[in-house]
């Protein structure tokens, strides 16, 4: 499915009043990650409360054992601080990179932002090597800005 087709899903996802924001992002990881074929684990960690860490979410996929991820430590850490995408192609070549799984062979992490605050991400493991475009960015982006409104 492509990510035009994708947009107006989500959208009637988050327009459904009569679910939490809990089960509407449930529903929007499991569209994802059913509807792109190189989006094998699709989660969103947000900010735990005053501490400098991220907690997971909502997600779908394998369960992870990395529930609580301290800000600046790997992929979903650093975006947490930086404020910016990463699009990791290769997670062999990344340093401060936290492992889920063997089978994972890229990432990308999109910030999300409440009232301009970097609130948490959506976080994307692929098994497909150097999966992620620019469209994705601008995809997740937006599917950020429109999850953000229901928080
Ligand atoms: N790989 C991430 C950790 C989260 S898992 O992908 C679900 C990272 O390096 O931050």
């Amino acid at each position: 499915m492509t990510f035009h087709q994708l947009r107006p899903q989500i959208e009637e996802i988050l327009g459904k009043d009569s679910l939490t924001a809990d089960e509407r992002i449930q529903k929007v990881c499991d569209l994802l990650q059913t509807s792109v074929p190189y989006y094998d684990w699709v989660g969103f960690y947000f900010k735990n409360g005053d501490k400098e860490e991220l907690k997971l979410g909502k997600y779908a996929g394998e369960p992870t054992d990395h529930e609580i991820i301290p800000f600046g430590k790997g992929i979903c850490g650093q975006v947490a601080v930086s404020n910016k995408n990463f699009v990791v192609p290769d997670v062999k070549a990344q340093n401060n990179y936290i492992a889920c799984s063997i089978h994972v062979k890229a990432e990308i992490v999109v910030p999300l932002f409440k009232n301009g605050e970097n609130i948490g991400q959506i976080d994307i493991d692929s098994h497909t090597e150097d999966p992620f475009s620019h469209e994705d960015e601008v995809f997740l982006e937006w599917v950020n800005e429109r999850v953000a409104e229901i928080l």
